[in-house]
This record gives structure tokens, C-alpha cells and sequence, in this order.
């Protein structure tokens, strides 16, 4: 495979090598991978993180694997093994299917090695598109709300909503982001604060109680955010948490946008019902660990519901921007995203 690089994800040196997501920003730890357990781990965990990344993650692995000589259903296995990992982002679940369509080719070993390099490639340019769509939506002087980390962490590019936030910033200078820090694993708090802090845009961190206070003092103008997997009514999943930021928003009338590439889009998914949200360990609850600590303050025996994702209805979003373009709600009335 030709080498690859992104911010948190690249194949050099003839191996796949991912940045170590959790234990962000005070340590940066490169982990090599060569085997499905291995990978599997590094998703599990969140080692490896965001709805674009873990596909790409995935769909490297299966890349070398090919070219080390694994036979077709090993590759097989390890494509199911890889897409069972995490359930809601739809991503891997579309690039794993890509995958297994190059399996079907009679030089199977050249289509798996280019589709791999091709999805990691064209994620790129998902980024870039979205990015420059909408940071037209942004003004100068707008005070911008995201959730979780949607950046160059997340994807083989620029980002999501946190793409938008960059490009926005590049052409108007002066934009203000406050972060959610997005419990229980502080992907705003940590990740997004970081990528922020490096590209030099003004930011200020916010516990996720927080937003409502903020909304109703007139200090948001705007919220971007990203999607794990966008069903065809326009519902679409994400970061526990984003589903209160869009009532939130609603009440009090501030624009709330979702920035996705065609890669989360389910058109098979009929509603937000039916995105399957994963469910996570009570730990991540009940206390903290990695580079920022490790304890526990509830008591043992607490009860915990931690699902990693909640749903926002369609009803709620003002705009839907992906890679092909701006979508309202009209747009998702008369037949969901018929311009990708
Ligand atoms: O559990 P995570 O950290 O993988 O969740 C990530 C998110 O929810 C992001 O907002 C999402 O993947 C969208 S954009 C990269």
C-alpha cells in the first residue's frame, strides 16, 4: 500500500499506525497494528475514535492484510470480525462493503490494497467539501457550539463540524468556539480543546450543563455538530448529548447544523428508531480513567445506563451539510438528500 498520512491515522513504513486517542493531549503515543484483535482493541477502547476514523482504521488493516498474503477468507473473516466492533457509526459498515466488493474481483489482492487507499483518499475530500460548504453559513464574530470531536482526530482530513469551525475561522479571523467537553470521555474536553488550541482559534471550554445557560444569556449563535449515522428521515445519531443541544437550540432559536460526508448517510435506516446506540461499560461512568486519572467516585454497586449515542429527530435541525451540498428540511421532505 502507498503511504498515507493523517493526524491520528497513517500507513508508513510498510504498517498501520494510530494515534492513541485516549491517552490525548498530554501524551502522544503512536500504536502499530497488524492483526484484526489488535485493531479491534484499539476501537473497542477508543483508542481509535470518531465515525469516519474507525472505518478508515478498519479498512487500512484489511489493506495490509491483503498484501501480507492472507488468503480471501481470512480477509473475509476479518471484515466481519472489524464491522462487528462498534455498531452505530454507519461508516465502517459502508467501507467494510466496499471492501468485500473488491473481494468478488478476480485480482482481489490490487482491488482490496486500492479500495483501502481510495476510502482513506476520497475521506479527505469529503472533508474539504463540507468544510468550505459550510463555513458559508458562518458569519464573523459568531460564537460557535460544538459537542464531541469532529477534527483531523476523527477523520483522514480536516474534520466535520470541527472542519466547518477551521475553514470558518481561516476566512473570517475572528470566530469563538465554546466546547462542550462531552461526558463521560471528555472527547470535547480533550480532543477538541487540543485540535483548537493548535490551529490557534479562540475556544473556551464549557461542561456539557452548561449550554443551556449560555443559549438563554444570547452567547451562541450557532451549533455545529456531526453524525455518526444519518438516517434517510434525516434523524441522525451522535455523541450523547447532541440531542439536548438541539432542543436546547430550538427553544431558543439558534441555528443547529449537522456536518456529515455521504459516508453516514443510512438510506436503508428508515428513522432515528432504528440506529442501533451502543451501550458502554458503567466504568466510564462511575469514574475516570487514562492520561487525565484513574478513579472512581460513585459506589460500587451505583446502577448506570451509558449509551455512548443519542438521536436528534429530523424536526430539529436546520441544515444538514454534507460534501454534495446544503440540505433543509424541505429538501429531506420531498425524498432525503437527492443531490449525492
Ligand atoms: O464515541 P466516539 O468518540 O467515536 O464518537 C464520535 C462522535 O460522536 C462524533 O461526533 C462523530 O463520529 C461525528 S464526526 C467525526
Amino acid at each position: 500500500m502507498k503511504t498515507l498520512i493523517a493526524r491520528s491515522l497513517k500507513f508508513e513504513s510498510g504498517v498501520v499506525q494510530v494515534l492513541d486517542q485516549y491517552l490525548l493531549p498530554h501524551q502522544q503515543v503512536w500504536h502499530e497494528c497488524r492483526d484484526v484483535a489488535t485493531m479491534s482493541e484499539l476501537i473497542l477502547t477508543l483508542k481509535v475514535r470518531g465515525a469516519p476514523l474507525i472505518g478508515l482504521a478498519a479498512s487500512l488493516l484489511i489493506g495490509y492484510l491483503a498484501e501480507q498474503g492472507k488468503d480471501k477468507n481470512t480477509i473475509a473473516r476479518s471484515i466481519d470480525e472489524l464491522e462487528a466492533t462498534r455498531p452505530t457509526a454507519v461508516n465502517l459498515m459502508h467501507y467494510m462493503a466496499r471492501l468485500r466488493e473488491a473481494l468478488q474481483a478476480n485480482d482481489w489482492q490490487q482491488q482490496v490494497v486500492t479500495t483501502a487507499e481510495q476510502l482513506f483518499e476520497e475521506d479527505t475530500a469529503l472533508c474539504e467539501r463540507m468544510a468550505n460548504i459550510g463555513a458559508e453559513l458562518v458569519n464573523a464574530g459568531d460564537n460557535i457550539l460544538t459537542h464531541c470531536n469532529t477534527g483531523a482526530l476523527a477523520t483522514a482530513g480536516v474534520g466535520t463540524a470541527l472542519g466547518v469551525i477551521h475553514h470558518a475561522a481561516k476566512q473570517h479571523g475572528d470566530i469563538h468556539v465554546w466546547v462542550d467537553e462531552t461526558r463521560p470521555l471528555l472527547q470535547g474536553g480533550r480532543l477538541t480543546a487540543f485540535e483548537l488550541d493548535a490551529w490557534q482559534i479562540p475556544y473556551t471550554l464549557i461542561c456539557d450543563n452548561m449550554a443551556a445557560s449560555l443559549m438563554a444569556a444570547g452567547k451562541v449563535d450557532k451549533i455545529f455538530v456531526g453524525a455518526d449515522r444519518i438516517a434517510a428521515n434525516g434523524d441522525f445519531a451522535n455523541k450523547v448529548g447532541t440531542y439536548n443541544l438541539a432542543v436546547l437550540a430550538h427553544f431558543h432559536n439558534i441555528p443547529f447544523y449537522v456536518v456529515a460526508p455521504i459516508t453516514t448517510l443510512d438510506r436503508s435506516c428508515p428513522n432515528g428508531a432504528a440506529i442501533p446506540i451502543e451501550q458502554r461499560a458503567k466504568s466510564e461512568v462511575t469514574g475516570v480513567s487514562g492520561s487525565f486519572g484513574d478513579c472512581q467516585w460513585a459506589p460500587n454497586n451505583a446502577e448506570v445506563y451509558n449509551p455512548a449515542f443519542d438521536v436528534t429527530p429530523a424536526s430539529l435541525i436546520t441544515g444538514w451539510v454534507l460534501d454534495t451540498g446544503l440540505f433543509t428540511g424541505d429538501d429531506v421532505l420531498i425524498g432525503a438528500f437527492k443531490k449525492d
